[in-house]
């Protein structure tokens, strides 16, 4: 048995070159999944996982999601073979092949779906890495899992290495999981079998510091437009006579906080579980540097604002939040045009904390900004997606397995930490099915997840295929 492992990780160690030119491949592939102009890019993507996981001993196929009128992208489902006999634990791997937008295109050092390798690291920064869009979001922790059981099957012959092992891989996850919850009802029978669902779609807490991930925030995405005059105007004819929705509009988004920065729509803490000391002195321990973040992303310490009485951590993992993430209106043209616009818009989003229902928030947050129309002006009030907060128990046998095969691994203890992301299939997953996610990601702080040149260092792919390697070996023990 040990000697399996070994194997395994030895022929990961060979295949790496090979790992590597895969994952590229995979890059090469635009399955941005908001976009309908990516679509047939979306099905080629997950395809190509499907043929990998095929190639494992894995039955794979996709299986259509939405419907004929408002048809989504695929989900790549694939199982290891039955063995009746069997009574380990079975593993539902989840990931996504989907990916972001790639704009401000002009960002970019090199084209995001040229994924370029990248052999030298820099003292202090990065190390050797592929950069490309979706290299660590998510395709490149994928495929730390998908070399895994290629190799798994390569030594044993067995799928898997002989455990019981269902693979989804979602394509709408970076737009809003339209589908899932669909699919889930649809295959309940199947998926809730599963005894844990494991994802790679997280972060470490530095480099050559592994973690699990224990909650993700959730998220509550609107849009809000605020309409004035039925046409555009001259500024000299009508400003002072007319509301302009644009001062309007950002009168109203500025309420949105008090002066300690908490949000202001009533009731939108109520459901807000207070942070436990016991997490408060845990997080502490973890010596984490809110100044250094800062200084990677071009900030000073003095910018460590945000709600009063909370540490950067505790903000991040453990405190909703209220976002601005776009505001347009008028003109944004060259050079100058004096123009009162007819409307103006943003998009706002929440982060949400358990036990906080995305559909309450928007619900509270609409009827906050109906209280607050601006005379002679409407709302327009769109509700864009949303997903659960999810917090995930610790004490589970398959979670220490996960904790020993990343021990084994990496020779690092991982460490327990939240994330202030939103993964909306674990809060599903638990609700629905009653499955409960281990969130074991190898991803870096500094990957420019979402933004240019996202990255993915070499480092935490192999930490990251041999800690999947190993938790096959744990599960085995089960
Ligand atoms: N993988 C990320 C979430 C993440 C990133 C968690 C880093 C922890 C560390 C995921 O793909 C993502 O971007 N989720 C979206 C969810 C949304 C589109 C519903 C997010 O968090 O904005
Ligand atoms: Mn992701
Ligand atoms: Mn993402």
């Amino acid at each position: 048995m040990g000697l399996n492992v070994d194997q395994v990780l030895s022929r990961l160690e060979s295949q790496e070159k090979q790992q590597i030119q895969e994952l590229m491949d995979w890059l090469r592939i635009p399955s941005i999944s908001t976009d309908p102009a990516y679509r047939s890019h979306c099905r080629r993507a997950a395809q190509w996982a499907s043929d990998h996981l095929a190639a494992s001993g894995f039955a794979s196929a996709l299986r259509e999601t939405g419907t004929q009128a408002s048809p989504g992208h695929p989900i790549v489902l694939a199982h290891t073979p039955g063995d009746a006999s069997y009574q380990g634990p079975h593993v539902l791997f989840y990931g996504h092949y989907d990916v972001q937008p790639v704009d401000p295109l002009d960002l970019w050092e090199s084209p995001p779906f040229e994924p370029k390798l990248i052999e030298t690291g820099t003292s202090g920064g990065p190390g050797p890495r592929i950069v490309a869009r979706g290299a660590v979001d998510d395709k490149g922790q994928v495929m730390m899992f998908l070399s895994a059981m290629r190799a798994w099957k390569e030594i044993s012959g067995l799928a898997a290495g002989g455990v019981k092992m269902t693979v989804l891989l979602e394509g709408e996850e970076e737009s809003g999981s339209v589908n899932l919850d669909a699919f889930l009802d649809a295959n309940k029978a199947e998926l809730s079998k599963c005894s844990v669902c494991l994802i790679s779609d997280t972060g470490m807490l530095d480099r050559g510091r592994p973690a699990i991930t224990y909650g993700v925030r959730g998220l509550a995405y609107t849009e809000i437009v605020l309409h004035a005059a039925n046409q555009d105007l001259h500024s000299g004819l009508w400003g002072g006579r007319c509301p302009n929705p644009i001062s309007e509009l950002t009168k109203v988004l500025a309420q949105l906080w008090d002066k300690d920065r908490k949000v202001t729509i009533p009731g939108f803490y109520d459901r807000v579980r207070p942070l436990t000391q016991g997490e408060r002195d845990a997080w502490k321990k973890l010596n984490i540097d809110a100044a250094e973040s800062l200084s990677k992303i071009g900030l000073g310490p003095e910018a460590n604002v945000g709600e009063t009485g909370f540490s950067a951590t505790e903000r991040e993992w453990a405190r909703p939040t209220a976002e601005i993430n776009g505001i347009v209106g008028g003109y944004t043209g060259k050079g100058a045009k004096t123009v009162i616009p007819a409307y103006a818009s943003a998009k706002v989003s929440f982060r949400l904390v358990a036990d906080q229902d995305p559909v309450q928030v928007t619900e509270a947050f609409f009827k906050w900004c109906q209280e607050r129309t601006p005379p002679g002006c409407r709302w327009e009030l769109i509700d864009h997606h949303g997903g659960h907060p999810a917090t995930v128990r610790t004490d589970s046998k398959e979670l220490s397995a996960a904790v020993r095969a990343i021990d084994r691994a990496t020779g690092r203890k991982a460490e327990l930490i939240k994330s202030g992301g939103s993964i909306p299939v674990a809060g599903s997953l638990k609700s629905k099915l009653g499955v409960e996610t281990i969130f074991m990601g190898f991803g870096l702080e500094d990957d420019r997840v979402h933004s240019p040149n996202e990255k993915f260092e070499l480092e935490c792919l192999r930490m990251g295929t041999r800690s999947h390697a190993m938790f096959i070996d744990e599960l085995k023990k089960l």
